[in-house]
């Protein structure tokens, strides 16, 4: 289990006034794409068939990631009653399927695997930290501050068994940077997509560029240049990059830029 549980979320100071509804769409689909955690850590499982200690860690991982769901899960039923957990779970595992059952990662390497999930973990981390700094409603703000860190504390676990990896493994710093960027982009395929249409939508069919900009105008509305930065420190340490040089800050502010432009059209597009 966590280190924080769901009995400890005061879910007494719920305050229906401090509601914001488009936050609670992304919240929906946070709560699926969390709770399907499990089945990462079936896979990371698979690809470090040898090595129990890692084996262990990742399914307390993988345990940590579905109470993730659930707390989400629970709040977003709190401010939306009609919200139906089990149904929109049900619909984002019909409609996005991945081979999580293969003992080799897609990454070509151990290596590769632990660069993609700190990528994965860098973003929630920063994600979290951004909606929990968003949201005024102070229950959903208790949620993401212990989610916020335990997504903090994924990266270093990943972090340390990427170093370990690569003693054994010889990944070049070229083949990191594109795994990592492989990996930033594919934030937006299908996943964040399909969980926003499972969870938020049961009148219209699946339009994947309908859904993923709908989720995208949402997910980087709330985003200030500080959690820019600090994801760009992580994934710079991620490649083997110095995380606090002039390169991570001119990084930090291109990608501030680039995520400000992309929002800001969006949400003209969607006016
Ligand atoms: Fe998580
Ligand atoms: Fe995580």
């Amino acid at each position: 289990m966590g280190r924080w549980t769901l009995d400890e979320i005061p879910w007494d100071r719920f305050d229906r006034s401090k509601l914001d509804t488009e936050i609670v769409r992304i919240v929906k689909a946070a709560s699926v794409v969390e709770y399907n955690g499990g089945a990462y850590a079936h896979h990371l499982c698979r690809i470090f068939c040898d090595d129990p200690d890692f084996q262990q860690a990742a399914r307390r991982w993988g345990e940590e990631e579905i109470q993730h769901g659930k707390a989400l899960a629970r709040w977003a039923q709190l401010a939306d009653p009609n919200f139906e957990f089990d149904v929109a779970f049900g619909r984002f595992q019909a409609g996005y399927r991945v081979d999580f059952d293969c003992d080799v990662s897609r990454r070509g390497s151990r290596s590769g695997e632990m660069i993609a999930r700190c990528m994965v973990e860098v973003a929630t981390s920063s994600y979290y930290t951004a909606l929990r700094d968003a949201a005024r409603e102070p229950v959903l703000k208790e949620i993401c501050r212990n989610i916020a860190a335990d997504e903090f504390r994924h990266y270093k676990l990943f972090y340390k068994n990427l170093m370990r990896c690569l003693e054994r493994e010889r990944i070049g710093f070229w083949s990191r940077l594109r795994i990592a960027a492989g990996r930033i982009a594919e934030s937006e395929d299908d996943e964040l997509a399909y969980a926003y249409y499972a969870a938020n939508e049961t009148e219209r069919p699946y339009d994947r560029r309908y859904f993923k900009r709908a989720y995208a105008r949402r997910a980087y509305g709330l985003c200030r240049e500080h959690h820019v930065a600090h994801g760009i420190t992580l994934i710079f340490k991620a490649v083997g990059l110095t995380p606090n040089g002039l390169l991570a800050r001119a990084a930090s502010r291109f990608a501030w830029r680039a995520m400000r432009t992309r929002a800001i059209r969006l949400e003209k597009a969607a006016a």
